[in-house]
């Protein structure tokens, strides 16, 4: 009998990453991959890629698992159903929230979510957290003690009555963030604007989903794009604003990038995919498809592709917030015919992020291949500490891996998705590609239809402190770049 080289040989496929597309088998051993290249000696187990496209994991750096939502419902979706179906479509590593709720310990909060996970995941996951009471204890002595155990990013909100911040905490944390090396992702709408077309929408009895859309009005998300950029220009760190869905807020990043700012954006699939005329369908079935910021018109669908094309965006993630909708604790938690405001806000998404990104994306040429690996694996790898263990086939690195068929036409439909909802908003979508085969450390997770992953297998990931969040050492107000002089005794530092 022939000893084997490797574990397991991917052997005859495309292999592409962020960077490449090359014609390589892949070796595997120990769950890593350790081998690239054409004609590897056997391994124990093989695998034909003849035909298929061979790509890094999905990374879903955005998604809401197991997650009491501020506004009272809980979202579908736990750590096995949320892992089982991102691993059905491609995704190998999933981020989601570690979500703090005013007057918690973060600590609490972390050890509970670890909880929600343990015993269920099939794929490999970190935590970011949720920051919505940044007490002095909490930036003082929880935050940093969290960061140096691998919880190195984290969001927070300027709107929802639960969880913003006014802009003086926002600095709070921006500050500690910079200090401490972290990541801070934004939800960037503003509240006192959509608090405002709110009651005067629904005081004019407009209260239906598709006026969910108009109370979240794009000018209330550019103008707190603005702001969070504002915010971190003076504390001098790289933030990452969230779900961006408008041409409107694009312009703001777009401008702070152009004038040299080191900011990260992120869009997501229901930006692309989904419209405001879709909260306008019948009865209440708009409910299904609010979410924060909402899916505006097909001008500014338009501008994202666009915006993914061109680099305004950094990653694309699923921003998977599901909430059931024939179900009192999910869409209808305040009824059938409920007003806008007391909608469950979320669409899911981690199942169909990245064939639809694929299909309409690469298949169409609008985007490369290697943009599509940027985007949904080695960017939020990256963003996140996770690379380069997650995000790429690279020697050393996880074989975390999708075999995808990029000739597979698959007509989307809540059948055939396996997350835990009773909907899907993508209902009669068709696509070309799939992921057939996905490998979480070398296991097959998913092959052929077929759950082949073990809940509880998937293991937490301690994030790095992510290069990409450090400080551009820039000079902030009132101190001149040229002369050298750094003195910023509002961040804790002063130096000549
Ligand atoms: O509507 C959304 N996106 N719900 C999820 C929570 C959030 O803000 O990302
Ligand atoms: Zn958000
Ligand atoms: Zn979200």
């Amino acid at each position: 009998m022939t000893q084997a080289d490797y574990d397991l040989v991917i052997r005859g496929g495309t292999v592409a990453t962020a960077a490449d597309t090359v014609a390589c088998d892949v070796g595997i051993r120990d769950g890593r991959v350790v081998a690239l290249a054409e004609g590897l000696g056997p391994g124990a187990q093989e695998i034909d890629a003849a035909g298929k496209l061979v790509l890094p994991g999905g990374v879903d750096s955005h998604c809401h698992i197991d997650q009491p939502s501020s506004m009272g419902a809980t979202t579908a979706d736990d750590f096995r159903s949320g892992s089982i179906s991102a691993a059905c479509g491609g995704t190998t590593c999933i981020i989601p929230f570690a979500a703090q709720h005013r007057g918690q310990s973060l600590r609490a909060v972390v050890e509970d979510y670890h909880g929600r996970a343990r015993g269920k995941a099939v794929i490999d996951y970190a935590f970011h957290l949720i920051v919505s009471d940044p007490t002095e204890q909490v930036l003082g002595q929880e935050l940093p003690a969290l960061i140096k155990d691998g919880y190195t990013s984290f969001k927070i909100y300027m709107t929802y009555d639960a969880l913003k911040l006014g802009d003086r905490q926002v600095l709070d944390v921006l500050a500690a963030a910079r200090r401490e090396g972290a990541m801070v992702m934004v939800h960037a709408e503003n509240h006192d604007v959509i608090a405002w077309l709110t009651e005067r929408l629904i005081g004019a009895g407009r209260s239906a989903p598709q006026f969910h859309a108009v109370a979240h009005a794009a000018q209330a998300e550019r103008e707190a794009t603005h702001r969070a950029i504002t915010l971190a220009e003076i504390v001098d760190l790289p933030i990452l604003i969230v779900h961006v869905s408008a041409r409107a807020a694009m312009e703001e990043i777009r401008a702070a990038k152009a004038r040299g700012l080191r900011l990260y954006a992120e869009t997501c699939p229901q930006y692309l995919f989904l419209t405001a005329a879709d909260l306008d369908r019948e009865g209440f079935e708009g409910a299904k498809y609010v979410c924060s910021p909402p899916p505006r018109d097909a001008a500014n669908q338009e501008h994202v592709w666009r915006g993914l094309e061109s680099g305004v965006f950094d990653v694309f993630s699923s921003d998977h917030a599901p909430y059931r909708y024939d179900d009192p604790e999910g869409k209808q938690m305040h009824g059938k015919g409920a007003p806008f405001n007391r909608i469950a806000n979320g669409v899911p998404g981690l199942e169909i992020r990245l064939p639809m990104l694929f299909s309409a994306g690469v298949g169409t040429g609008r985007i490369s291949l290697n943009r599509f690996v940027d985007l949904c694996c080695t960017r939020p790898a990256k963003l996140y500490g996770l690379y380069p263990r997650k995000g790429s086939i690279a020697v050393g690195g996880d074989a975390d891996i999708a075999i995808w068929d990029p000739e597979r036409r698959v007509t989307i439909s809540r059948d055939m998705l396996h997350d835990n909802l009773d909907y899907t908003p993508y209902e009669g979508h068709v696509v070309t590609g799939w992921p057939v085969t996905t490998l979480s450390r070398g296991t097959v997770v998913w092959d052929d239809g077929a759950v082949l992953g073990e809940p509880g297998r998937g293991e937490f990931l301690r994030c790095d402190l992510p290069a990409a969040a450090h400080p551009l050492g820039r000079r902030v107000h009132g101190f001149a770049p040229e002369s050298g002089d750094y003195d910023a005794p509002w961040l804790g530092e002063s130096e000549t």
